[in-house]
């Protein structure tokens, strides 16, 4: 099998590293033997919140409801107000009837199957697993964005790990990376590598152990991996320009301040929908594409040769010669550029 050494290479580096640099001190990690009530707590809210944060927030709950009856017996407004200011207050919601779901169905302990603790209120499957392994001792693969950073990284995966197929590629990989052994230190590994060295900005990859086997890292394409969310293509939309025209000049209109080129000169544009009579007679140029950020223009020029009073539109009317010095926008330029 080609590919087997760096996925075992993989988890013995990060394990080694885990024991000497890892975290060991967290308040959900102490005792000898894991309280799966602690675990679970702490792993409800260390989502989308960091260690930091959490750890005054877990110390005050758990000194409020020490252990899961306590929290499943307690008035909502009580856990509410434990939670107040940590955010995501449906974490708290769910945690509460975790609990009593937990009392009601599985004699107060916490399941240990992972498919089990999936099941719980706020539990997702990468959740379930990191209560499993910490709790129970599981061999179980966690995935979330942290690791999913450190995966991507690690082995060069390549699209956006919001997206379905991505994401089951990732599954798929943490799964395959599972060591046999050491599954707690291993999983505190992954957890403390990404929040500490594999980080979104900066990553301190000269202090990481994976630097050996890392794709990204030999590729230079730490700062690009895991790629960003695709922008949706930006809306396109059609505009029609006049090219009013009387002599040697031709007609600019002053834009609104505010929107699409606030402030500049630029050509007149005809309302969506019929040609006003008026302008029956105008020829048109090749379209000028044109894109924003935000949006793409594909902009109709109307060209019409007109005496200077039969127009009905307040412009200024400047000669070829003059839009040199115009402020005008680039694709209105370009549009003018072409007329002799
Ligand atoms: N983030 C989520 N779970 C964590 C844990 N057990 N330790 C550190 N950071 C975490």
């Amino acid at each position: 099998m080609k590919n087997r050494k760096p996925i075992e290479a993989f988890a013995s580096r990060l394990i080694r590293w885990q024991k000497t640099h890892g975290r060991h001190d967290l308040p959900w990690q102490q005792g000898r033997v894991a309280d799966p009530y602690r675990v679970w707590l702490s792993e409800i809210m260390l989502q989308q919140t960091q260690v930091a944060t959490v750890i005054p927030y877990y110390r005050r709950f758990l000194a409020r409801f020490p252990d899961l009856a306590s929290l499943a017996a307690a008035p909502a407004g009580d856990v509410m107000a434990l939670w107040s200011g940590l955010g995501y207050y449906a974490r708290a919601r769910h945690l509460q009837r975790a609990a009593q779901e937990v009392v009601a169905r599985h004699g107060g302990r916490l399941p240990r199957r992972v498919e089990e603790i999936a099941q719980l209120p706020g539990v997702g499957r990468s959740t379930a697993a990191a209560i499993a392994v910490f709790a129970f001792g599981a061999r179980a693969a966690i995935l979330d964005g942290n690791v999913k950073r450190v995966l991507a990284r690690a082995f060069g995966i390549e699209g956006f790990p919001g997206e379905r197929t991505v994401e089951a590629r990732l599954w798929a990989l943490a799964e395959s990376l599972l060591p046999e052994r050491d599954n707690v230190a291993y999983t505190q590994g992954l957890m403390d590598l990404g929040a500490t060295l594999c980080t979104r900005t900066r990553p301190r990859c000269a202090d990481c152990p994976l630097a050996a086997c890392c794709v990204a890292l030999r590729q230079e394409r730490v700062a690009e991996l895991p790629a960003r969310r695709a922008k949706r293509a930006a809306p396109r939309r059609a505009v029609r320009v006049l090219v009013l025209r009387n002599r040697g000049s031709v007609l600019l209109e002053r834009r609104p301040p505010r929107g699409i080129w606030g402030g500049l000169l630029s050509l007149p544009e005809l309302p969506e929908g019929m040609l006003p009579r008026r302008y029956a007679g105008a020829m048109p140029l090749p379209v000028v594409r044109h894109a924003f950020t935000h949006l793409r223009l594909d902009i109709q020029p109307l060209v019409l040769k007109v005496g200077r009073r039969e127009t009905a539109i307040d412009g200024v009317w400047l000669s070829l010669k003059q839009l040199g010095q115009a402020p005008l926008p680039a694709p209105i330029r370009k549009i003018l550029a072409g007329l002799t």
